[in-house]
């Protein structure tokens, strides 16, 4: 990506619009993950300590639209981000367009901080509404976007506010041309051999990377729920475990493509199964290829823990998007973790690995293993769909370098 980035731009008493992601999880009143916000320190640091003005505007979940709503109030984030700043974050009013809001961006000085409310209590912003935009765009001098998760979306904040801002420098922060790098070129310029592990519960949520990954890997590894989509498509007996049945056309569509290619799709050989959907009150039982009736898999079994762990001892590149089971729930957990582990070997040993999807981020800290993998995306959706091998408008319309 050949786009400017913040450190090119002299941002020395300008206000900076940065786009962010704070879309962060929250339960029970407290951030869960706080790496969204950790993630954009260093562009957020690169503009305060050459003497810009920080001005930062996210969005939170997806409220209706209609107004602020306390639980997708960005004030968590404000304060999370004064904690690890250790400076205060203005976080002026409930409305980012309100007088409140402007006048903070007005009151702010070199070196100092602002964090406006949820850009998505306005439908504006979903819309990608240019009046909404223009109002925004008033608060910057300079444009950054920094919110690689939402770099997928055209909102307003995305594409919108850039263009309206079009004359005055608009470039990637120092997150988003990170995530760029290690996903583009990954794909682009893998080192052989390239393995991608694909799991996760929907098979529908996946098919395009897939196809896309299938004429660049050199091998595919899909485990979670949506192998049974493809085993089923295989004519084997998966029980009563997810199945996709209007994906199964599609599924064989993929096996088929597989006999022409060099790529090798591989699928489990073994399951670990439950009679329920509940961590402790179904009957478990491990079947090696065709699954009892009354049972669903809920996880890769011993057999493919080993076979996928050799194939990614191997691996010069690893792309991994999607847990191999249900790894929430202590007894399914062993085969995520287990490949988990298995990358973060591979990585020892010199391997470029990434892992992008919330819940395999998710599974990768749990694990203890997220600083032992080259680089864990703050994307869901987003880099999903550099994996389908997507371009972002949002990233497109940036200064060129
Ligand atoms: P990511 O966010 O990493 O892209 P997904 O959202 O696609 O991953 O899928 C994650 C979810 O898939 C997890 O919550 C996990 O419990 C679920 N899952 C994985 N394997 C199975 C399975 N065999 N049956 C049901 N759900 C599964
Ligand atoms: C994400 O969490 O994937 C991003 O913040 C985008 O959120 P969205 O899916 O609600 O647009
Ligand atoms: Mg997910």
């Amino acid at each position: 990506m050949s786009k400017k980035n913040i450190a090119s731009v002299d941002v020395s008493g300008k206000r900076v619009l940065i786009r962010v992601d704070f879309n962060v999880p929250v339960e029970d009143g407290k951030i869960t993950d706080d790496r969204r916000i950790r993630e954009a320190l260093p562009t957020i640091q690169s503009v305060l300590s050459r003497g810009g003005k920080a001005i930062l505007i996210s969005h939170m979940g997806r409220p209706e639209g209609v107004g602020f709503e306390p639980e997708f109030s960005l004030k968590l984030a404000a304060d999370r981000l004064a904690q690890i700043l250790g400076k205060p974050v203005a976080f002026p009013s409930n409305d980012c367009t309100d007088a409140g809001a402007a006048a903070a961006v007005a009151a702010a000085k070199p070196g100092d901080v602002v964090l406006l409310e949820n850009l998505r209590f306005h439908k504006a912003e979903k819309k990608g509404d240019p009046a909404f935009a223009a109002k925004l765009a008033l608060y910057g001098d300079v444009y950054v976007n920094d919110a690689f998760g939402t770099c997928h979306r055209p909102d307003a904040s995305m594409v919108a506010v850039p263009k309206a801002m079009a004359g005055k420098p608009r470039v990637c922060g120092f997150l988003v041309e990170k995530e760029i790098k290690f996903l583009a070129a990954a794909i682009a310029k893998p080192a052989r051999p390239f393995v991608v592990v694909l799991g996760g519960a929907k098979v529908s949520d996946k098919m395009g990377a897939i196809e896309h990954l299938m004429p660049l890997a050199d091998t595919i590894l899909v485990g979670g729920a949506m192998a049974y989509t493809f085993l089923a498509a295989q004519g084997k007996n998966v029980g009563t475990s997810r199945v996709e049945k209007d994906r199964i056309a599609d599924a064989k569509k993929i096996i088929d493509m597989d006999k022409k290619m060099k790529v090798e799709v591989l699928f489990p050989v073994d399951h670990v199964c439950s009679t329920q959907f509940e961590e402790k009150s179904g009957d478990i039982e491990v079947f090696d290829d065709e699954i009892k009736d009354g049972f669903m898999g809920l996880d890769i079994g011993p057999k493919t823990q080993t076979k996928f762990a050799i194939i990614l001892q191997k691996a010069k590149t690893i792309v991994w998007n999607g847990p191999m089971g249900v790894f929430e729930w202590a007894p399914f957990a062993t085969g995520t973790q287990q490949v988990g582990k298995a990358i973060a070997r591979a990585t020892a040993a010199g391997a470029t690995t990434i892992v992008g999807g919330g819940d395999s981020a998710a599974a990768a800290e749990k694990f203890g293993i997220a600083d032992q993998l080259s680089h864990v995306s703050t994307g869901g959706g987003a880099s999903l769909e550099m994996l389908e091998g997507k371009k972002f408008e949002s990233v497109d319309l940036l200064d060129q370098a």
